[in-house]
């Protein structure tokens, strides 16, 4: 049986509790396409680790069903919208989600089959809502 909303939440909890976890993330998704690499060249890195660190946890909120983030859920996908800030190609995505899905099974001590499952459908539901709705 796949993990439960909460049990995703505990996972990240225990992600975010060693340090490195953001940086390790962006280290891989940085490395998977010259393009991606290239939309960071003049990012702020402190800023952008606590950005996403609030990003994640807004986005696995909003898979888990709640609508009490929508707000903040579509000033994100807006900022990766073809006319927002940070534009991205909606074929990247996949990227972010297995970097992602990599950092926490290296970061979380207890990661599961269940537990990548579970992730992989809230990273999934997530990039869905920026590429459908936007
Ligand atoms: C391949 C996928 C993605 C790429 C290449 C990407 C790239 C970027 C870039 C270039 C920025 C701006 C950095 C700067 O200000 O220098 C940014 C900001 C941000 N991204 Fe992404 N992003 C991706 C996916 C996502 C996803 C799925 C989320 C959802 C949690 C997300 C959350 C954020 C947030 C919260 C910010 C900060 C926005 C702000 O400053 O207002 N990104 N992203």
């Amino acid at each position: 049986m796949a993990a439960t909303t909460e049990e995703v939440q505990g996972s990240y909890g225990r992600c975010l509790r060693s340090k490195g976890f953001i940086s390790r993330f962006y280290e891989l998704l940085l490395e998977k396409d010259p393009r991606v690499a290239k939309m960071f060249e003049g990012t702020n890195w402190s800023q952008q680790n606590k950005a996403l660190r609030r990003g994640i946890s807004i986005a696995l909120t909003f898979a888990g069903g709640s609508s009490i983030v929508e707000r903040s859920m579509n000033e994100m996908a807006l900022v990766h919208s073809r006319k927002g800030r940070a534009p991205v190609d909606p074929q990247l995505y996949v990227h972010w989600r297995e970097s992602l899905l990599q950092a926490v099974a290296e970061f979380d001590p207890r990661f599961n089959n269940e537990l990548r499952d579970a992730w992989a459908e809230a990273l999934k539901a997530t990039t869905d809502y920026f590429t459908k709705s936007f």
